[in-house]
């Protein structure tokens, strides 16, 4: 059934208080919960509404008395009792069995430990309860299990008793302050060990921090301790908001379906975002696991302090503390152009998956209006377009301004479960301004296109820049009103200068060259006087918007916008412009060529076709500029990936962009051989390793050169893989060189990649790596792939090793996956269909991949319609994944 958004009705009662007691068994555990609820005033009526899926209830007392069938209704995972007094105290006695639970979502067992999950829903396959968010309360837990098989038992908040029980059980309990709602509940319990420290606030109290690991993994958990006492120091430096429990802990988990969460004091985390050294971490993962571990930590007030009314203002929490996370990171890089890095980073997942999103059948706004299944739209909608609607404040309030709006908005709502129209109207409060328009951003699906035209008059010295908005239609939404987009826009002279900006009226030119300009209406003009030459626009600077910009620059100018605009974003973004236009191109002459029939050979075709040395020439300035960050230079030379290449196609052939990407990868690697040979020698590495920015940022360009200098074929080029390859201190240097190597004719490649496995074979992590490295290899289908999947250390039960083959395979090998025989959609299907029956959650990201089959040539299509259908057609299908599927084949 699908719930709606307009159908929100207040909890009929309210908790208090929930005690909790645990006998923690793996094959079954008892669960004891007592609950003290009043009825709500705001309730329309006396019926008490819980929830609970797969509980074994053993007796359910009310006041006292023991209730029999008659006095409750159980049906469909709502347990009703009608005609309930104003003050209960309502006992429950549940059983589960955790170590059946292959969910991941509620209480379950991971490598012989207990965990929980509850966000969304999974409080209640832990006890019956009224699981909904706006119900916060304050919880006491005692946890009871053998003290040899989980010497180590966690709840939130603080530990307020231990101690032995007979037959060698023993004890914890635990007590949170604070009143959250149940989805924050959380509890370990197992044989760990833990890194701790204690840390000093800003106001002079002590708490102490905890990260707990397996045994043995203690040799991985400098940074994520490092990530948190960043983060609690930014947050207090920022945003003046501050730890409010004397005890923080995170603790690893290999089973884990998203990347964390943050339960109230108890941060759980998806080994991947908490293990980090040298050894086995790459840079990017040492950089997600700062920007993760913050993330949660930060949802300590943006979302636990305060939180969601319901769970269609998801974004309310995510969106700003995605936000929040992008800003931590971007600060602890610390100078200006390692925020732009930061930003482009940032941008390339929005457009890389959150774009596609929005112009599929799954599209729905940052605050959807109705959902069949709440785990479906943890989205990147709702978490990095919401981000971007959170940005959007700051960009129109100021940032001082949009730090108004959060104390407000704290000063409001703390203790509270609220929407995102509190969220706004303390932002338009705090900052005096009408953001009734604002609100679209919630309400409507769908990418924005901004088209720009420019006018230059030099008799008048003015410039008009037009600017136009629009919006597709989207599942539900055929029409669609304006947005209020803030628009950044500078003007470049014909030195590549930024010009004073005077916009029509006003006395003088304003300081600042960036301008950020409020488009309300369809089609709105702004007027520049005393603009003494005819700029070249840059518009969007800093991607001030989440949407298309549509502007007919020349290649010229784009190539001048490449080498000079202030703004780093745009600079690179021209790059990018650039290099689409040319890829664009090449597909379309692949397309021809293998429809003329006769084609001996693409390179010969392309070559005739690919006189234009325009990218070239602008990327080897880029490359040769030393004044420019290695990171940037690394970025501006990564061409737009064959998923960006497709979703500007009208219709979408993988395989002829596979071959023009292609093609101009080879063309550049011999065009810029010499300077990218260069730049490997420069941005060497050399002695103890540090994932900071600089380092970082020249391993990345470093090896963006070994992979394009891997396509020349060169002898000496291959030597120099197999060396970082066999000397590589490092995980970032070690994975690029065997990545290189795989995907070279180099002959001790099926070597690298053995010696890779029994060097990394007891680190899961590592081998997760392995399994993707060669699921996206270029000479990789879906032999390989069904190959590697009987592997003995293959495993679709742990969604990390899935992930690393399933999905790496589907989703980031394009060509390979949509293989013209259609065997990619079959293996698509049987695995969907066997995440169904254990894992919900994680088949439903899978099922996503063919959701925009409809944009495919007609022969793909039809054979994704097929895969699509089998799935529909199968037994037991879960909502997670009926909803995905019935969506992608209706919309
Ligand atoms: N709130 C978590 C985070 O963003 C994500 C939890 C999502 N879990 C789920 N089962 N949908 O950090
Ligand atoms: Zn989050």
């Amino acid at each position: 059934p699908t719930i709606y958004r307009k159908d929100y009705a207040d909890p009929t009662y309210l908790v208090d208080t929930v005690e909790m007691g645990f006998d923690l068994e793996p094959s079954l555990t008892r669960v004891a919960t007592r609950i003290f609820m009043q009825r709500n005033p705001a309730g329309s009526n006396n019926e008490i509404v819980l929830f609970g899926e797969e509980l074994e209830l053993v007796q359910l007392r009310l006041n006292g008395k023991v209730l029999r069938a008659a006095d409750y209704k159980l049906a469909g995972g709502v347990l009703r009792i009608p005609g309930a007094p104003a003050k209960v105290v309502l006992e429950i006695e549940t059983t589960t069995r955790p170590d059946r639970n292959t969910s991941l979502m509620g209480l379950y067992v991971s490598n012989g430990n207990f965990f929980t999950q509850c966000e969304a829903e999974g409080f209640r396959k832990i006890t019956f309860f009224p699981d909904r968010p706006d119900v916060m309360a304050k919880y006491t837990v005692m946890l009871r299990a053998d003290k040899k098989a989980f010497p180590v038992l966690l709840s939130n908040g603080n530990l307020i008793e231990e101690g032995d029980l007979p037959d060698g059980r023993h004890y914890a309990k635990w007590e949170d302050p604070f009143k959250k709602p149940s989805y924050l509940f959380a509890l370990v319990a197992g044989n760990l060990v833990c890194q701790e420290e204690k840390y000093r606030l800003k106001s002079g109290r002590e708490v102490l921090l905890q990260v707990w690991v397996e045994d043995g993994n203690l040799d991985k958990t400098q940074h994520a301790m490092d990530s948190l006492i960043n983060s609690i120091r930014w947050d207090e430096e920022r945003f003046g908001l501050e730890l409010d429990l004397d005890r923080f802990m995170i603790v690893a988990v290999g089973d884990f379906n998203m990347g964390a969460m943050e339960n109230k004091g108890l941060n759980i985390f998806n080994t991947k975002f908490v293990l980090a050294n040298p050894r086995i971490a790459t840079d990017i993962d040492f950089a997600n696991i700062e920007a993760v571990v913050g993330h949660e930590y930060f949802h300590n007030w943006t979302g636990n302090r305060v939180t969601c009314r319901d769970w269609f203002q998801l974004s309310l929490k995510e969106g700003l503390t995605v936000f929040r996370d992008q800003e931590f990171s971007a600060d602890m890089i610390g100078t200006d152009s390692g925020r732009a890095v930061k930003r482009i980073d940032d941008v390339r997942v929005l457009r890389q998956a959150q774009f596609p999103e929005d112009a599929g059948p799954m599209a729905h706004p940052v605050r959807p209006d109705s959902f069949v299944e709440i785990n479906n739209f943890y989205t990147v909608t709702v978490y990095e377009k919401g981000a971007e609607v959170v940005r959007m404040y700051q960009t129109l309030l100021g940032r001082d301004g949009f730090r108004k709006g959060m104390d407000l908005y704290f000063e409001r709502h703390d203790g509270q479960a609220v929407t995102c129209d509190d969220f706004r109207a303390a932002m338009a409060d705090a900052g005096k301004r009408d953001l009734k328009q604002f609100e679209r951003w919630y309400s409507q699906s769908g990418t924005p296109r901004v088209a720009a035209g420019v006018h230059y008059d030099a008799k008048s010295r003015t410039l008009e820049l037009t600017l136009e908005q629009s919006c597709p239609a989207t599942p539900g939404q055929k029409k669609k009103q304006p947005f209020h987009i803030p628009v950044a826009v500078g003007l470049l002279d014909s030195k590549g200068r930024d010009m004073p900006l005077r916009l029509d009226g006003e006395k003088s030119a304003a300081g600042d060259t960036t301008r950020v300009l409020e488009l309300t209406k369809a089609r709105q003009t702004f007027r520049f006087t005393d603009v003494a030459e005819k700029p070249v626009p840059s518009i969007l600077r800093g991607f001030s918007a989440p949407v298309v910009l549509q502007y007919e620059y020349s290649d010229a100018e784009l190539a001048f916008l490449m080498a000079h605009d202030s703004d780093a974003f745009n600079r690179w973004e021209a790059g990018q412009r650039l290099a689409t236009r040319r890829l664009l191109k090449l597909t379309t002459a692949v397309q021809a060529a293998r429809q003329s029939g006769h084609v001996v050979s693409f390179e010969t075709v392309l070559g005739n076709q690919d006189q234009d040395s325009a990218l070239s020439d602008a990327l080897r300035i880029t490359l040769r500029d030393e004044t420019l960050d290695a990171a940037f230079r690394e970025l501006v030379l990564t061409l737009p990936s064959e998923t960006m290449i497709a979703e500007q196609m009208e219709v979408i052939d993988p395989h002829a962009i596979h071959i023009a990407r292609q093609f101009m990868r080879r063309t550049l690697a011999r065009d810029l051989r010499d300077d990218l040979l260069a730049a490997y020698k420069a941005c060497g590495t050399p002695g103890e390793y540090s994932p900071d920015a600089d380092a970082s940022g020249k391993r990345a360009l470093k090896n963006v050169a070994l992979s394009y200098l891997v396509e020349l074929d060169e002898e000496e080029v291959l030597t120099l893989a197999q060396k970082q390859n066999d000397e590589a201190n490092n995980m970032t240097d070690r994975l690029a060189a065997l990545g290189a190597l795989t995907n070279s004719s180099a002959a001790g490649k099926a070597a690298a990649l053995e010696g890779f496995y029994s060097e990394f074979e007891k680190e899961a992590l590592v081998i997760d790596k392995w399994f993707t490295l060669q699921a996206t290899a270029r000479n990789a289908d879906v032999n390989t792939v069904r190959t590697l999947a009987t592997h003995p250390a293959f495993s679709l039960k742990n969604p990390n090793r899935a992930r690393s083959l399933i999905f790496s395979f589907c989703n980031g090998n394009p060509s390979a996956f949509h293989a013209l025989d259609g065997n990619g959609y079959a293996f698509w299907a049987e695995q969907v269909i066997a995440l169904n029956g254990s894992n919900p959650q994680v088949a439903a990201r899978l099922a996503r991949s063919l959701d925009r089959w409809r944009k495919y040539t007609p022969a793909l299509q039809e054979k994704m319609r097929h895969a699509l259908q089998q799935v529909a057609a199968s037994s037991n299908l879960s909502r997670d994944v009926a909803e995905v599927i019935t969506k992608s084949l209706s919309n």
